[in-house]
């Protein structure tokens, strides 16, 4: 219908680059994938690295400050996380007015979000220490706001965070105290959890930080922005793709069934696809679904959960895959989701918390991204454009006269 000569006539050349998969929106020095060889480093320190020796918060001064902290530095960043762990208590009104049977990451969309009219006096993003004190509320609310969301969702009362835990016991404590019991956080699920948080900090121009760029590349406010991400992120092909994952190990249940939704995946008149395998960038093994593997081994060893049909499953499904020819050639590996959800779920998280522990973890990297995106003096609004294929100029028919 469109004379596409014309039309780059009018516009310029332009790249046509659907799912952007080889557009690169920006620069950026904070994550580098190389997925040919499956490498991830933060800040140039590899993932495995990060995830050994270091912490969540260690993880999020580097992914923000660029450098990893000095002791005295770590100190000082973790007591400014930490005095920010408390929401407005008028928050829990804004919980109240949601469903009880509502999705945590509805709630989640929307309460951060609301961060923006509770804590308005950090929205100016021109002033540098404001964006600083916007980040540290994110990163030290989101948890909170995230353990509300799941205490609010299966009706128990909210537990204020203790603020001389560490970020991963705090949070598991925040989601499992309950007032009538003591609560002894498993130091065993907390590092666990710590190394969760560490794998999901960042990854690039992934779905929901370009979400998160994009937003913010107007002026919006970090909160919305971040809010923004989270959204994108509750997708089943991102950040759903755990809680996918998990599900369909339950619907296959046993080995032996394997081979069907093996060959149910191959078929390509069957919509379905083998959830928590492929990736944009990863044509190797994700990385870190191999570190992943390994802490649901420690977990589920923890816990004394022997012969758990949803692993045993899981890694022969793992194998069969890693053998056949269309996975091969289409290097299809398992991401990181692929293992995520029988840990999350071996801890005692509903497949609904799945995602909104994602977002816990990749607030770092949206604000480190925003943040870095705000202090980039070649940024301009984004503002793809598109091949339009519709109708022609045609004129406008009273109502009438329609027919
Ligand atoms: N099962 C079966 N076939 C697959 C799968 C899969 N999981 N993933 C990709 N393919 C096939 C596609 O059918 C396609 O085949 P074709 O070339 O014959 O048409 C080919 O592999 C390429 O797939 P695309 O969808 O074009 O790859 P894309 O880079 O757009 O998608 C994605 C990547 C969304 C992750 C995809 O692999 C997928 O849907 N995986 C399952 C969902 C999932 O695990 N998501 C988590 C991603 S990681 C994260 O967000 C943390």
């Amino acid at each position: 219908v469109v004379d596409i000569s014309k039309l780059y006539a009018q516009t310029g050349a332009f790249t046509y680059d659907p799912g952007f998969t080889s557009t690169a929106s920006c620069e950026s020095s904070i994550t580098y994938i190389d997925g040919d060889e499956g490498t991830l480093l933060y800040r140039g320190f590899p993932i495995e690295q990060l995830a050994e020796h270091g912490d969540f918060l260690e993880t999020c001064y580097l992914l923000l400050y660029g450098e990893l902290p000095t002791a005295a530095q770590k100190a000082d960043f973790d007591y400014r996380v930490t005095r920010h762990t408390m929401v407005h208590e008028q928050m829990q009104r804004f919980f109240m007015g949601f469903r009880r049977d509502a999705h945590p990451m509805a709630i989640m969309v929307g309460s951060v979000g609301a961060m923006s009219a509770f804590y308005h006096d950090s929205t100016d993003i021109s002033d540098a220490q404001q964006r600083m004190i916007a980040s540290m509320r994110m990163i030290a609310k989101i948890p909170t706001l995230a353990a509300m969301a799941f205490k609010y969702s299966i009706g128990q009362p909210f537990v204020y965070p203790k603020n001389e835990l560490d970020y991963a016991s705090n949070f598991l404590r925040m989601c499992f105290a309950v007032p009538c019991e003591e609560y002894q956080v498993n130091p065993i699920l907390s590092r666990a959890l710590d190394r969760i948080f560490i794998l999901h900090a960042d990854h690039e121009q992934n779905a929901s930080t370009s979400t998160v760029r994009l937003a913010g590349s107007s002026g919006a406010n970090p909160f919305a922005c971040i809010a923004a991400g989270v959204a994108c992120l509750w997708g089943p092909a991102h950040g759903g793709a755990n809680e996918a994952a998990l599900k369909m190990l339950e619907e296959i249940g046993t080995p032996d069934r394997i081979p069907e939704f093996v060959a149910r995946a191959k078929d390509k008149n069957d919509p379905f696809r083998l959830m928590g395998f492929g990736h944009r960038v990863y044509k190797n093994y994700d990385p870190r679904a191999k570190i992943m593997q390994k802490t649901t081994h420690e977990v589920l060893s923890e816990l004394g959960i022997k012969d758990d049909p949803l692993l045993e499953v899981a890694m022969e499904l793992e194998q069969i895959a890693l053998r056949d020819e269309y996975f091969v050639e289409k290097k299809l590996y398992p991401n990181i989701d692929f293992y995520s959800g029988i840990t999350l779920k071996a801890m005692g998280f509903p497949t609904t918390m799945f995602t909104v522990l994602f977002a816990v973890a990749r607030t770092v990297g949206w604000i480190a991204q925003w943040k870095e995106m705000i202090e980039d003096p070649s940024q301009r609004i984004g503002r793809p454009r598109q091949l339009y294929v519709g109708e022609p100029k045609r004129d406008y028919t009273p109502i009438a006269q329609r027919g």
